[in-house]
């Protein structure tokens, strides 16, 4: 293990930068909210994960035009006011960063593939998927192989923490699919890890979580990154994306075929209205993680992939529409169980998930601070819906000094929204 360690790391060579610890203090904010001469809270990375603008670099309107131009919604950025306010990422950049570029990596070898095959169909797609050169350009890359030896870094940094306190990552035009890839897998394995799952499961559904848009690299380019509403005729080929992934990597031996089955099931529901094959759940938790009893029913290692994939895609910003605010997707993930989501499992997601994350901003809905806004400033385990705020401006936007309310005791009746 020590030696295949060395050699995982020596493929990387990552500066003292990205080697930085997981803790923050910080705040996110609106790109519009930004002015020159605030600091930067986060390093953001280019497209190939070179540096493009370090931490602690006090921004200029040339830096702030930059970042929207990449697409960035919303920035980290560091201040007095948030100084004492600790923001924990449930992984390092250095982790995030061998993830993203694994998967881009397999994406990529795979994509470079399929290049001169004509396929005018869905059925031709799977032939093609099935072919000897498609199969083993994936099969045998090194950098599948890569991803795969990479999984248990990533595992072991989110072992280390029980709930999700901080926000999903920044996504650029660039980098979504691969960032919401790894974001899935995050919430995923902290779900696994309070359902108590082996090492094995938690294995197989972080694989299963970095691969399972992998499908769309079989879809015409311009159907995926088409930034409006989508036709029904181009719907209905995105719906062949959990398809796709299946046959890609059904036959994949050494990570076992319950794999293929998260990128299979990703978009089906419980109340069977999803997609592709429109199969059921039980609502209730399956204590051995896997079964395969009965063709129509779905597994669960797919439910926790459908919570994370529909929490994360909703909470990200994209260029063409923000992302929904936090309490609003914890509140849509609580409205969907029973019919979208398994109710057991949202139950559990709730319990990690926070519904105001340690650093969002926040505005006091009624009472004597109605109209204040302030941001939160940690979370209550216990009460992952009623956390600690620190109140930073009246409803005047006139700045105060700091009140803190404790949601858990002195905010009961107090009503609070996130900022977005
Ligand atoms: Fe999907
Ligand atoms: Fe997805």
């Amino acid at each position: 293990m020590a030696g295949q360690s060395q050699k995982y790391h020596e493929q990387y060579d990552f500066n003292e930068e990205i080697n930085e610890p997981i803790i923050d203090r910080m705040r996110r904010i609106k790109i519009n909210s930004v002015v020159p001469g605030m600091v930067l809270g986060k390093t953001i990375y280019g497209y190939n994960y070179e540096v493009l603008l370090n931490k602690g670099v006090a921004l200029t309107s040339a830096y702030i035009n930059l970042l929207k131009n990449r697409g960035y919604v919303r920035i980290y950025i560091d201040d007095d006011e948030t100084a004492d306010i600790v923001l924990h990422d449930p992984i390092s950049d250095k982790i995030r960063i061998m993830s993203v570029r694994d998967i881009f990596k397999t994406y990529k070898v795979t994509q470079s593939a399929i290049t001169n095959i004509k396929a005018e169909n869905t059925e031709s797609i799977i032939k093609c998927i099935n072919t000897p050169k498609i199969k083993k350009s994936f099969h045998e890359s090194q950098a599948f192989e890569h991803l795969c030896n990479g999984i248990h870094y990533f595992i072991d940094e989110i072992m280390k923490q029980d709930v999700m306190s901080g926000l999903n990552s920044s996504k650029s035009v660039d980098n979504y699919t691969y960032e919401h890839s790894v974001d899935t897998a995050v919430i995923s394995i902290i779900i696994g890890k309070k359902l108590l799952l082996n090492r094995e499961k938690l294995v197989q559904i972080a694989i299963g979580e970095f691969l399972h848009d992998i499908g769309k690299i079989f879809i015409d380019e311009k159907i995926i990154n088409k930034p409006g509403k989508l036709t029904a005729e181009e719907f209905n080929a995105i719906k062949y994306h959990p398809t796709y992934g299946y046959e890609l990597l059904k036959d994949i031996h050494s990570i076992g075929t319950v794999v293929a089955h998260i990128p299979y099931q990703h978009h089906e529901r419980q109340d069977g209205r999803g997609y592709p094959r429109g199969l059921r759940g039980t609502n209730k938790l399956d204590d051995k993680g896997v079964a395969f009893t009965d063709r129509e029913k779905l597994i669960m290692f797919a439910e926790i992939a459908a919570l994370s994939d529909v929490y994360d895609a909703c909470s990200s910003d994209r260029p063409y529409r923000p992302g929904l605010p936090p309490d609003m997707v914890y509140e849509l993930i609580k409205n969907g169980a029973g019919t979208q989501f398994n109710k057991e499992l949202v139950d559990c997601f709730l319990s990690v998930v926070p519904k105001y994350p340690v650093g969002c901003e926040i505005r006091i809905k009624n009472g004597n601070y109605m109209n204040f806004t302030g941001v939160v400033s940690s979370l209550n385990t216990r009460q992952m819906a009623k956390p600690k705020v620190k109140l930073l401006a009246d409803n005047m936007k006139n700045k105060i000094s700091p009140v803190e309310i404790d949601f858990s005791s002195e905010g009961i009746g107090i009503e609070m929204e996130c900022i977005w």
